[in-house]
């Protein structure tokens, strides 16, 4: 029987189990599927730690998430086609979930398919080696509370191992002697820590932009965002600037390159993430740019040089879960010889078309509906439940223009799920002023 090894139980890695199981839901024989995840419970980013730095077994910590986190993106962009929140809550909700409503959403899906156990938790993927002589992978783990580690073959690996976990960490002249915090977002846990401080943040994405925003809403003192190529250019509160770029760094001052300086009390990288797969071995490793179309992914998904191995989820992301779902439902039928795969010159060529797609677009409307037509592409060819994709571009077209209006107000307007037809209702509290991000407190109706 045809052995699957899934790398990670994230979002992606989940959307791959239930991909599988809806299969053989419907009568069909799936491989024999293991799935392994190096931290103790499934989720991902979404599944919160207090920890930094490494864990109980010297794990490097996956989390990036942190305290308050709320969506970022309408909820509507990211429903699953099929378990709508609806279904799992049993009432629509406000459009930006906080992330312990978007864990339990995503949990409620995999627990109804019963996937839990496929996957074996507190197991670290160590080693990823392919034999051209088999046509089998050996992947070597770590079950780390029996610290022994062991080596099983499979003929197709999964890698899910998400893409925002291992943080991108420029220097700056000065954060040697700097007084103050110097993190990165990575390790940033709890706005509170900055209530009354004068904050510096270098980067301008969405990290740079949350981060601040939770800071200023739980009460710092003040946000400076420092920007290499632009500023981000929203209507900020009247404790907020924009700066270019950092120079350097004294004690308790920051020096900008248009010679302004300013005194703050911690600095915090928002400055991304690398793409890393140190598990892999060479000729399989992944590596490219936060981008839509990636590096040597046919599809988006298959390792152009090996098609047996895919990765999941690899994109900078607009669309987050049922892009996962629409790359999961595909891998899954690729590998049950449902859908075929052309040969490497076709699959490289697949490539340099998306790339050069992705850089003829100009803006972030264009990268949207850049996504949202990759994601209809593979959906086209699979039986996920179909699903209004060009609704759900026009949620993130409308989420843009309501962040130029009020940065701080976006997250009260509502969006209309393009699974339901149904317009999202308000929530109670305005962002801004709701510090409770339990579940409890925004089911409340
Ligand atoms: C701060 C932050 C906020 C975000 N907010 C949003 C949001 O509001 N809305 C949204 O849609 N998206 C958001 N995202 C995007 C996020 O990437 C996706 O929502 C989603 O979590 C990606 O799922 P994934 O499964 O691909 O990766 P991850 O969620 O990163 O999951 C990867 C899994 O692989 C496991 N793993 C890693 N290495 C190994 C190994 N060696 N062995 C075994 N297991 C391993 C990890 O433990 C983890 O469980 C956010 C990202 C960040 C960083
Ligand atoms: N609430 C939420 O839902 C939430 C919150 C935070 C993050 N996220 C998600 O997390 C993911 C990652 O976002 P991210 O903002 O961490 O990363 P990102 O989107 O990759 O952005 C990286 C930023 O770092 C800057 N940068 C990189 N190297 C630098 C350097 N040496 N000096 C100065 N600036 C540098 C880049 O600037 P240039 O433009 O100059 O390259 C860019 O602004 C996204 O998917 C996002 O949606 C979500």
């Amino acid at each position: 029987m045809t052995r699957v090894a899934i790398l990670g139980a994230g979002p992606s890695g989940l959307a791959q189990l239930r991909a599988f199981q809806s299969a053989a839901a419907k009568g069909e024989e799936i491989p024999e599927i293991v799935c392994y995840e190096k931290q103790d419970n499934w989720g991902g980013l979404w599944n919160y730690t207090w920890r930094t730095g490494v864990d109980e077994y010297g794990e490097p910590v996956h989390c990036s998430m942190y305290r308050y986190l709320w969506s970022n993106g309408p909820k509507e962009g990211l429903e699953f086609a099929d378990y709508t929140f609806d279904e799992h809550f049993g009432k629509d909700l406000a459009s930006f979930p906080p992330r312990e409503v978007l864990f339990d959403y995503i949990e409620g899906r995999v627990l109804k398919a019963d996937v839990r156990k496929f996957i074996k938790f507190q197991t670290a993927v160590r080693h990823v080696t392919y034999n051209d002589d088999t046509g089998m992978f050996s992947v070597t783990v770590h079950d780390l509370p029996n610290d022994r580690e062991y080596t099983e073959e499979f003929d197709n690996v999964i890698c899910a191992t998400g893409h925002f976990s291992t943080p991108n960490v420029p220097e700056y002249k000065g954060f040697d002697v700097f007084g103050g915090r110097v993190l990165h977002a990575h390790d940033f846990r709890d706005a509170l820590e900055f209530k009354d401080k004068d904050i510096l943040i270098i980067g301008t994405s969405y990290s740079a932009e949350d981060i601040g925003s939770q800071c200023w809403k739980y009460g710092c003192k003040s946000v400076t965002v420092s920007h290499r190529t632009a500023p981000m250019g929203y209507k900020w509160p009247d404790n907020w600037q924009e700066v270019p770029i950092l120079t350097h760094m004294d004690k308790d001052t920051a020096y900008f390159k248009d010679g302004t300086s300013k005194k703050v009390d911690a600095v915090i990288l928002c400055t991304g993430y690398v793409h890393s797969f140190p598990f892999m071995e060479e000729s399989l490793k992944l590596r490219t740019a936060n981008r839509l179309a990636t590096a040597d992914l046919y599809k988006g998904v298959f390792w152009v040089d090996n098609p047996k191995l895919s990765y999941l989820g690899m994109q900078d992301q607009w669309f987050t879960f049922n892009m996962f779902d629409a790359q999961a439902w595909y891998v899954r039928d690729v590998i049950m010889g449902k859908i075929d795969v052309p040969d490497r010159d076709a699959r490289a060529a697949d490539v340099v078309e998306r790339v050069a797609r992705e850089d003829a677009g100009e803006d972030d409307y264009y990268a949207i509906r850049y996504q949202g037509d990759y994601v209809q592409e593979l959906i086209d060819e699979t039986d996920y439940p179909s699903f209004d994709v060009e609704g759900a571009n026009q949620a993130f077209f409308e989420w843009k223009k309501n962040k130029k209006k009020d940065i701080m107000a976006f997250r009260n307007l509502s969006h209309k799920s393009v699974m339901t037809g149904k317009q999202a209702p308000p929530h109670h509290t305005p962002w801004k002023d709701c510090l409770d991000d339990s579940m409890e407190d925004y089911l409340k109706a």
